[in-house]
């Protein structure tokens, strides 16, 4: 597989995008991919850079077998967009947000998590801030079905 740089997307960096980075790592390492694969997680915010995710999705992760606690929040910032290749965001709200900073060469590469799922119920990953414990789970599902989707994707293309 050719070598392939993702980018994972989300507001804070604190809750859905170190899951999703979390989940993917975990697939990718068990197709052995990972000398293929480089993933990260980044927030479209900067809040919460430096720190490490959300205690609840710390939790929420680690009752499905994914270890997130070791990651610390970062901003997007513009060289991103030449590094990764694919930058896929959480959210409607983080899909405009990296249109607009991204240059117009790379816009590309930027586009939502969700599409490459399985399910049709949900086209983005709700926030989970300020919702409950159920918030969290429901985060894992969406983003458990749409990276394993990527996965078959980059396996294709
Ligand atoms: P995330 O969740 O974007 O999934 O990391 C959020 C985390 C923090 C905030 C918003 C969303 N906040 O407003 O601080």
């Amino acid at each position: 597989m050719k070598p392939t740089r993702v980018l994972f997307v989300c507001l804070g960096n604190i809750c859905r995008s170190p899951t999703a980075e979390g989940v993917f790592a975990s697939l990718v390492k068990a197709q052995r991919l990972h000398n293929s694969i480089t993933i990260d997680s980044a927030g479209t915010g900067g809040w919460h850079i430096g720190k490490p995710p959300d205690t609840r999705a710390i939790a929420a992760a680690r009752g499905r077998g994914y270890d997130i606690a070791h990651l610390r929040g970062r901003q997007v910032q513009v060289s991103d967009f030449s590094f990764f290749d694919y930058i896929l965001a959480m959210d409607d709200d983080n899909l405009s947000d990296l249109q607009r900073l991204a240059p117009a060469e790379h816009s590309g590469s930027v586009s939502l998590l969700l599409p490459y799922g399985s399910q049709r119920q949900y086209h983005q990953v709700p926030d989970p801030y300020y919702g409950g414990e159920q918030s969290f789970d429901l985060v894992l599902d969406l983003i458990e079905d749409a990276c394993a989707g990527f996965l078959t994707h980059l396996q294709k293309s």
